[in-house]
């Protein structure tokens, strides 16, 4: 029999031949104007994907049959892995995942090809090339660094087995929704590259571009939920969204794909911004492999990393080459980029809509600076330093607010040029609500300014949101006298973009909710034996038993506990903690109870085996819940965009088919399963016998939240969050100083002096660092304030070219009003 890793990288070796012939011929063909060579082309780019598809298929099978032998499944999986996990194993590291990221990208290749075959024959040959580029990229890394089918010298009896932290549900369907989301950008981008070459740059290619943004817009934003609801269950510190340089290496694509949405809304009506469309969806691109980059060279230190990546100058050489190759392209096609239409005036929907652009493109900044700050600061000061999570919610919780108040303008005013009628019609309404509802929920003790912000806010787009369907449901009842339901499932059939577009910025809100409601967070540790009750918060916490099991595969050590409310028992949660044998590894499975007004995390930590004492940490969530339904309301909301429609939506049967795809993944999310298992790093609580109301517990305990926990088992938790034992030392360490006269500044410096900058949360306020850390926060107003004397600038410009007779050209303005006609019919 042929040895699988014999056979495996053969596959390889002959796949990146066969890329390399589909990206050459593909140009050649172009510019011999052949036929024949490009359908060659084309059936080179269809044996790549089988090809890869069979490399895919025997490196699950060398999974599901224990091969060993390759160093790659040795290192991921063991026999006593459930056989679930072990499929998963596939892109459970870093050679795997590039073959599975590969096989999508030919995945895409393949379905561009069949679909554009006829359509757009013309960009063929660039859509052809340049998602073979990509393939052969990828795929030299495989043959040239990272060979997932690399056989060891000797076989071992057993493999090492997957980290405890990745045996999760979540594992299955989170890391294909992200590499889908992120493959999936390698479409528009080609298209764009297609459409600037061939100088057709008309909205035919916004067209195409849109449907594959947002299936790949919607795959990224199913990562990213999943992700947020793994780490809320997996890591066990009670919150979804650590700013991890992974976490953001995701959202840095999504923010921009989400700035060019709604940037391409005013070129297909207003024949504007064709520029920076452009250059939005090839920077959308260049920052899925510059995540990448992040995630698999090693330049960022993170729990989710592939640590051994050793993958830099590949992908600085082809982020180089995709900068060189649009810049090039860009800059030859100015003229055919220019607008065909101008500002008339600030008050307009064209100017919400660049204003959305520059907050989504400063915040995508903002997380690019504060990813890359350690590194950076490393550079210039010899010593890394951790940006951590205040650094980035001081920026952008305003940024947030900021948005969520466009959010209520952009769709009620006018394009063009509002009017004062326009604006009492549309806004009066909702600014009044939102300014009563802030007084309100100020009188009800919301004293926090982003909690307070938020909810004011969420209630001004709300009633906007309300106003647009009303609107829109009452004139359809007139015009075609229906009853409401029908009036409102039509305006789905008639301007799906519009209310779908709606329908995602009501599960925006509803996210904006949730995670204002991180603000009143409530979080207690206690130790119980078994027939002790706690109470916190209104809430008894009653130890019933201890529960102990052993398998073949791991020891779980868990307590059984009642939450009651007055005599009524609320729920049973089953906290745990497990070592897993083959990895040697401890993780806890916490326990949930989920209502829609607050979550009840409980977590265990050690137990006391003579007498089952218990450690025990309980958190209170409020309108958490909400973070997860607003997901899957904007999940909704994508799928109600890609719906077919009379006008203007998908019509194919190919489509149907991605929607129902779409439909069964994005059930998953809120499966009560899911919120079931759980693990986190854990020790006992060192607070324990500290008194929770003395002031020395919570001077610890803020000193603490500005430390990083170095014990090297959690992410990055800082020492008020990690309950290891580890942490426990760190936190008598601080008392001892604390009772030796040191202050805060000095315990901080006493911790850097031992462990380096990266110890701390934030970086330190002072020198260097406070200009760098404070860089984004000064550059925000001046970004805002730029901007607009920028646009009002280009006005009064455009004005002037106007008034001094240079019009625009006849025929462009012949050409756009047409255009303009027709997307007022549709
Ligand atoms: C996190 C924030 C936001 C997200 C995730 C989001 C998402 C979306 C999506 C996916 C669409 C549908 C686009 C399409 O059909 O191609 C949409 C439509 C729209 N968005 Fe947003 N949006 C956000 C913020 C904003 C802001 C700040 C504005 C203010 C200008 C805005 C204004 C609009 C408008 C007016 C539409 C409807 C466009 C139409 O009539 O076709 N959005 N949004």
């Amino acid at each position: 029999m042929i040895p699988i890793s014999f056979l495996g990288s053969h596959i390889l070796a002959l796949v990146f031949p066969l890329a390399l012939y589909s990206f050459l011929t593909s140009f050649v063909a172009e510019k011999k104007s052949d036929q024949g060579m490009l359908y060659s082309a084309g059936k080179a780019t269809f044996f790549v994907f089988f090809l890869l598809t069979f490399a895919v298929l025997l490196l699950i099978g060398a999974f599901i049959t224990n091969e060993f032998g390759l160093i790659y499944v040795a290192g991921y999986s063991s026999r006593s892995l459930p056989l679930f996990f072990k499929v998963t194993g596939l892109w459970a590291g870093l050679d795997g995942s590039i073959l599975f990221w590969t096989w999508l990208v030919s995945l895409y290749s393949v379905i561009v090809w069949s679909t554009q075959k006829n359509r757009n024959p013309d960009w063929l040959p660039t859509l052809n090339g340049v998602m073979s580029f990509i393939i052969l990229f990828f795929v030299s890394i495989m043959v040239f660094a990272n060979n997932p089918f690399a056989p060891s010298l000797h076989t071992p009896p057993d493999g090492k087995g997957l980290n405890p932290l990745l045996q999760n549900i979540a594992m299955v369907f989170h890391p294909p929704s992200l590499y889908l989301g992120f493959t999936g950008f390698s479409v528009p981008f080609s298209f764009a590259l297609a459409a600037l070459r061939t100088r057709r740059l008309d909205s035919a290619w916004i067209d195409a571009t849109r449907r594959w943004v947002i299936v790949a817009w919607f795959f990224l934003t199913l990562g990213l939920i999943l992700g947020g609801a793994w780490a809320y269950v997996e890591l066990g510190w009670g919150g979804f969204w650590a700013w991890d340089p992974v976490e953001n290496a995701a959202l840095m694509p999504w923010l921009l794909a989400t700035a060019y949405l709604h940037s391409v809304i005013i070129q297909k009506k207003r024949g504007m911004l064709m520029t920076w469309n452009v250059t939005l969806i090839c920077l959308t691109f260049l920052l899925t492999i510059f995540g990448t980059y992040l995630t698999r060279s090693g330049i960022v230190q993170s729990v989710h990393a592939f640590s051994e990546g050793n993958l830099g100058p590949f992908f600085l050489g082809f982020m180089q080459l995709i900068i060189v190759v649009s810049a090039y392209f860009i800059i030859t096609r100015l003229n055919d980029l220019k607008s065909r239409n101008r500002l008339v005036s600030q008050f307009s929907k064209e100017n919400a809509f660049i204003l959305n652009n520059i907050l989504f493109v400063f915040a995508t900044f903002t997380v690019i600076w504060g990813t890359l700050f350690p590194t950076v600061s490393e550079w210039l000061t010899g010593h890394r330093t951790t940006v951590g999570i205040p650094f980035f919610n001081k920026i952008m919780a305003p940024i947030g607010l900021l948005l969520l108040a466009l959010m209520g303008i952009g769709p009620m005013i006018s394009w063009k040029k509002s009017s004062w009628i326009n604006f009492k019609r549309n806004l009066l309404l909702p600014l009044v609500l939102g300014f009563f509802g802030c007084i309100a929920f100020w009188i009800l003790g919301i004293r926090q300014w982003y909690a307070l912000g938020s909810f004011a806010l969420v209630l001004f787009v709300l009633t906007t949101v309300y106003l647009e369907f009303y609107r829109g449901i009452h004139a359809l009842r007139l015009q075609n006298k229906t009853d409401a339901w029908t009036a409102f499932k039509q305006l789905f059939v008639t301007s799906n973009r519009r209310y779908g577009g709606y329908v995602v910025h009501l599960g925006v809100l509803l996210i904006f909710i949730g995670i204002a409601g991180c603000v009143f967070k409530q979080e207690v540790d206690f130790a119980l034996k078994p027939g002790e009750v706690y109470n916190f918060a209104g809430h008894s916490f009653r130890y019933v038993e201890p529960l102990i099991n052993e398998d073949e595969h791991r020891t779980s050590v868990a307590v059984r506990i009642e939450i009651l409310k007055g005599e009524k028992i609320l729920a049973t949660l089953i906290p745990a903690r497990n070592f897993y044998k083959q990895s040697e590894q401890p993780s806890t499975e916490a326990s949930i109870y989920h209502t829609l007004l607050q979550d009840i995390y409980v977590i265990v930590g050690n137990m006391d085996t003579t007498t089952s004492r218990a450690d025990l940490r309980v958190t209170f969530n409020p309108l958490i819940s909400y973070v997860w339904v607003g997901g899957f309301v904007i999940l909704l909301g994508v799928v109600l965009l890609l719906m077919p429609s009379q006008k203007g939506g998908l019509k194919s049967t190919s489509t149907l088919a991605s929607i129902l795809f779409m439909l069964f993944l994005w059930g998953y999310p809120l499966s009560p399963v899911y919120a079931q298992g759980m693990h986190v790093e854990t020790g006992e609580d060192p607070f324990i016998f500290l008194d929770k109301d003395s002031p020395r517990y919570h001077q610890i305990k803020e000193i603490s939240g500005k430390i990083i926990c170095q014990c090297g088992g959690c992410v990055r938790m800082d020492l008020a969050s990690c309950t290891c034992s580890f942490a426990k030392g760190e936190h008598n360490k601080i008392m001892s100083m604390l009772d030796q006269g040191m202050n805060e500044e000095g315990i901080l410096d006493a911790f850097v002096k031992k462990y380096g900058m990266p110890v701390l949360t934030e970086p330190p306020n002072r020198g260097a660092f406070r200009l760098g850390a404070a860089l984004p926060l000064v550059m925000l107003p001046i970004v805002f304030i730029l901007g607009i004397i920028l646009i009002a600038k280009k006005r009064r410009k455009q004005d002037e070219v106007l008034v001094s007779g240079e019009s625009v050209p006849a025929n462009y303005l012949k050409k756009f009003s047409q255009e303009v006609t027709k997307n007022h019919e549709s």
